[in-house]
This record gives structure tokens, sequence and C-alpha cells, in this order.
């Protein structure tokens, strides 16, 4: 039989070579000490709203734009409409945190960019969030997963990895059993029209 995918889920990945990741480390780490976290999906770590603007992260900002650019170029998004980053924050999970399952609202793409990443640090696992297909698909019923019929996959963190994902897609981190930091920087985009 032919068989056509329709409506699949993308993950997005690539490796960024980034020169100044040691000075990014170092900004993360003193800001920890300094700051009380934001709270978004985390528990047990820190997260602080961060400008990317910065100069510490200009070379990491122009890096990343260019690659949600490319994305946005494989949805064919109309010239009228502009792909923009809105919010970009911080991480440093330390042993015992974890994020519970979640998605971003009213965004397009996010994002996520491992400046460090220890063994055993967590992963970031993305669920199939087509609504009915767990109670009409378990898991259980497949002696083998394949793409057609995993219920959810992970990325393990590597340094300079560059994680991109629809924000309606579920996702959460495991539990990190690292004795050092993970160092993470996440970034929301959100579609803007010409009259915004
Ligand atoms: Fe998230």
């Amino acid at each position: 039989m032919n068989r056509e995918l329709w409506f699949p889920t993308p993950i997005w990945f690539d490796h960024l070579e980034i020169s100044n990741l040691n000075e990014i480390e170092h900004y993360c780490l003193q800001k920890e000490k300094t700051e009380p976290t934001d709270c978004y999906s985390n528990v047990n770590g820190w997260q602080k709203e961060f400008d990317l603007n910065d100069v510490v992260f200009l070379e990491l900002q122009s890096k990343i734009d260019e690659k949600i650019e490319e994305i946005a170029g494989e949805y064919n998004i109309k010239s009228s409409i502009s792909v923009k980053r809105q919010l970009s924050w911080m991480n440093v999970n330390r042993k015992g945190s974890y994020n519970h399952v979640h998605i971003h609202p009213r965004k397009f793409l996010s994002a996520v960019f491992y400046v460090t990443a220890p063994e055993n640090c967590g992963e970031i696992v993305f669920e199939d969030s087509r609504l009915q297909r767990s109670s009409h698909e378990p898991s259980n019923w497949f002696s083998e997963m394949n793409p057609l019929t995993f219920h959810s996959t992970g990325y393990i963190p590597e340094v300079g990895k560059l994680v991109v994902f629809p924000s309606w897609v579920k996702h959460y981190v495991t539990q990190s059993l690292s004795d050092e930091p993970r160092i993470s920087l996440a970034f929301d985009y959100k579609v803007f029209y010409e009259s915004d």
C-alpha cells in the first residue's frame, strides 16, 4: 500500500559553534547567585528572563535567529507575517530539578540551547500532542516502536546543541541526577502581522 504522512510533528536540532560559551556560562552562574528565580515550568531549578541583545549573547543571537529564519522558510510563512523572538530566559538546573509537562501557549516556535550538559542532567522529552491518539493506539500494542508508533521521544542535552519545536508540542524535562548544573537558554518565537 502507498502511505503518506500528514500532520507530522517536526523537531529540529543542530549544533551551534559558539566561541564564548565559557563567558555565557559564567554570566548565567553569576545571575543565579544574585537574582531570585522566575518560575515557569521548573521544579527546584532557577530560571530568569534575560536580554539576548546583551553583548555576551551577540554571536549566539545571530546564529539562533538564522536557524529560526530557516525553519520559518520551511513553513512558507507569508511575507506579510514575521516570526520574532518574544521571550528569552536562562535556566540553571541542579541535581533534583525537573520540568513538568507543558506547552508554550500562544507562541509559534520554541527553542532550547545547551550551554552546559553534564551526564545524566535530564533530557527534554516531547509527547505526541494529538489528543485522541493515546487512547486509540496505546503503546502496549506495539512490539517495536518506530516513528509511526512512538508516543514520546527524548533529546539528550549536548553542549552547543539547539533544539527547536512547535510551541504546541507537549514536553517535559526529566530529573537531573548530575552534581554539575545543566545551563540552558530558552526562547519563544511569535508571529506578528504587519499591522502589529
Ligand atoms: Fe518548555
